[in-house]
């Protein structure tokens, strides 16, 4: 449902006033007892002293809600108010205002507060939104939203959920993913190579249960783009299979998979993009002049690259740099190197593993998340492990040490040839990883 904003003037104090009444009289009548005369005195003085930080929401021209924020004096936001009367509730419309502005406030780096009544059931709806609880008085939570992992753009949890070698006729791999989503994991990252689109289809089910608009569903053009036209036909595979309107993300998993010229495939998914089949950009294993290339063209919103501690490739020939300059979020594939990082026993990673009490991977995934700031996707259908992984988030390490891993080299991966223009000349990018 479409909402708008108007400014709050004196004249709403009776529309304000009943839509208190119906949406806190209860709380407060169970804590303090509600009284009309007390409560219109509060209000009139609330609207005296705050008029300017309400402002009053519209659907089709009526007010049907009132939005209330004030910055504090430590630069916070402070969501002082969002309430909507009851016949608009649970249509989505305080989510999306939420989202809207927690979307601006990690943009601009800022912390979001709120403090909700104790029994307000809109708790489960600021916890789904990433808030927690920071601190409590007798009546209310207090809650906040400091989640600087958060895609510009979106929502979304810094691990994503990889599907290589999941195994599709096995119901636990699919179970395990469910652990996953309820974890908070909603990124979902699909490819149609992946034993023959098999795993695509298995996913079908997991995705309705999980509810479309509550995944990020990125797909890849995969294999070979011999006309434009293959492009949308890809594309239709995905959303026919699964049921879909519209992805969340599209990219191309490799220019080596074009035989059209780069731009004009993404000139393509541009238009793809226009018409509503999809809602991002992206590009996988590329170069940095192919990114270059395309994002001055056409706007891309997702790199999909290696990342990890024995293989900083793509930081080193300044791709890293470049998204974060151009707003182009760089999601880290292979972080672990499929456990072969953990395997090597690096001096480095047992002794932070063994200062903070972390499994090394933990300490690798800590790092790239909290230092780099970068978003990862990991295959993992094994709920242990899941859990391992999520629980990298939930320490620091301290400063030094995160220069030690920043500066940390693999002499191994040094020397290699990428085989960027797919010539046979070196290696494929995507097989970087699995060297060694
Ligand atoms: N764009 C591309 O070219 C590209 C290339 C490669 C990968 N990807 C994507 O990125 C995803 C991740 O890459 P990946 O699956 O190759 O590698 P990965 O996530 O680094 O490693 C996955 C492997 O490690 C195991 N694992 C996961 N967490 C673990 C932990 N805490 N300790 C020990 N083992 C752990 C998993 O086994 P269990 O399931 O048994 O836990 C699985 O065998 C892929 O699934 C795919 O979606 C994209």
């Amino acid at each position: 449902m479409e909402y708008s904003f108007r400014n709050c003037t004196l004249e709403d104090f009776d529309f304000l006033f009943e839509l208190k009444k119906e949406n806190f009289k209860w709380y407060v009548d169970k804590i303090w007892g509600w009284k009309d005369d007390d409560q219109k005195e509060r209000l009139q003085q609330d609207l005296n002293e705050h008029l300017s930080h309400k402002r009053i929401i519209m659907v089709n021209n009526k007010s049907i809600g009132v939005y209330v924020v004030h910055t504090t004096e430590d630069g916070d936001l402070f969501i002082n108010e969002i309430s909507i009367l009851a016949e608009y509730q649970n249509k989505g419309i305080g989510r999306k205002i939420l989202e809207e502005q927690l979307k601006e406030n990690h943009k601009k780096g800022i912390r979001t507060i709120l403090q909700v009544f104790k029994h307000n059931p809109a708790k489960k709806l600021y916890e789904q939104l990433g808030f927690k609880i920071y601190g409590e008085t007798e009546t209310h939570y207090q809650m906040e939203n400091v989640n600087d992992f958060m895609i510009n753009k979106e929502k979304i949890f810094p691990i994503g959920i990889g599907t290589w070698k999941i195994n599709y006729q096995d119901n636990k791999d699919i179970e395990a993913l469910f652990h996953s989503y309820k974890l908070g994991q909603n990124y979902l990252s699909l490819y149609m190579l992946y034993e023959d689109g098999n795993i695509v289809k298995s996913l079908k089910s997991f995705i309705e249960k999980c509810g479309r608009e509550n995944l990020f569903i990125s797909v890849n053009i995969e294999p070979t783009v011999n006309e434009k036209s293959d492009i949308e036909k890809q594309l239709n595979e995905y959303l026919d299979i699964l049921n879909l309107d519209y992805v969340d993300n599209l990219q191309l998993h490799s220019p080596k998979f074009t035989k059209l010229p780069l731009l004009d495939t993404y000139f393509e998914m541009k238009r793809l993009q226009e018409i509503g089949k999809t809602r991002y950009l992206g590009i996988s294993n590329c170069s940095l002049e192919q990114l270059k290339e395309i994002n001055t063209n056409v706007k891309l919103d997702f790199f999909e690259g290696v990342y990890n501690l024995e293989c900083k490739m793509n930081e080193s020939i300044g791709i890293l740099d470049y998204c974060k300059k151009n707003d182009i979020e760089f999601v880290a594939y292979q972080p672990l190197r499929r456990n072969r990082t953990q395997l090597k026993n690096y001096e480095l990673l047992v002794e932070l593993s063994q200062k903070y009490n972390k499994t090394q991977n933990q300490i690798i995934l800590n790092w790239i998340m909290k230092e780099k700031k970068i978003n990862v996707l990991i295959k993992s259908t094994n709920c242990y492990r899941i859990d391992e992984n999520i629980k990298s988030l939930d320490f620091e390490m301290e400063e030094n040490d995160y220069k030690r891993l920043n500066d940390f080299n693999n002499e191994e991966f040094e020397n290699i040839k990428i085989d960027w223009d797919n010539v046979g000349d070196g290696i494929r990018i995507d097989q970087l990883p699995n060297q060694f």
